[in-house]
């Protein structure tokens, strides 16, 4: 009978467990990996303003830049990333809601050295790069 009561305590620990690694859920709090921001980073002015147009221009680069491995709502865990065997860190954790406007700019712009984070600065101009910013914040605030 003890037996069973174990078996039934932990296969219900696993489950929880487990279904929290599908949901996603803790996605949002994800590691954090160390990006070396150089100091000038922080204060990069945003120039691109938040109108309706702009921030449905920046949901659509996003979605065809960054979403297969960022996941449409910023968690990650997305089909393609997993394919690839890649698992960014969350970009609607409170670490990254923490960097600035230039810091998000400077890291696509420059990419994350040894990931897989490319320089994005290769193939979009500053200003898409910056619609797509304000679209991570937006991304952050529905999180
Ligand atoms: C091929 C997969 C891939 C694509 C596509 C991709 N990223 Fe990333 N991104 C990563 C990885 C991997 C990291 C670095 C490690 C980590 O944060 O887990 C990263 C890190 C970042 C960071 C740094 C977060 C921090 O900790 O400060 C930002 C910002 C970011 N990506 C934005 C973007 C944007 C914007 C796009 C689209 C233009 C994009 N990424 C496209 C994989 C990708």
């Amino acid at each position: 009978m003890k037996q069973i009561k174990v078996f039934f305590i932990v296969t219900l620990v696993l489950a929880a467990l487990f279904s929290g690694c599908l949901q996603g859920s803790e996605n949002v709090e994800k590691k954090l990996v160390p990006v070396p921001y150089p100091e000038t980073a922080k204060s990069i002015a945003n120039p691109v303003t938040k109108t309706e147009t702009n921030l449905d221009v920046g949901r659509d680069k996003y979605e065809i830049f960054c979403s297969m491995c960022h996941g449409l709502t910023g968690r990650g865990g997305e089909e393609v990333s997993k394919n690839f065997q890649i698992d960014p860190s969350s970009l609607v954790s409170s670490g990254v809601k923490r960097r600035t406007d230039g810091e998000l700019f400077w890291a696509t712009k420059n990419g994350v050295n040894k990931t897989k984070m490319l320089p994005w600065g290769e193939l979009l101009s500053d200003e898409e790069i910056w619609l797509i910013v304000n679209h991570i914040r937006v991304l952050q605030k529905e999180a």
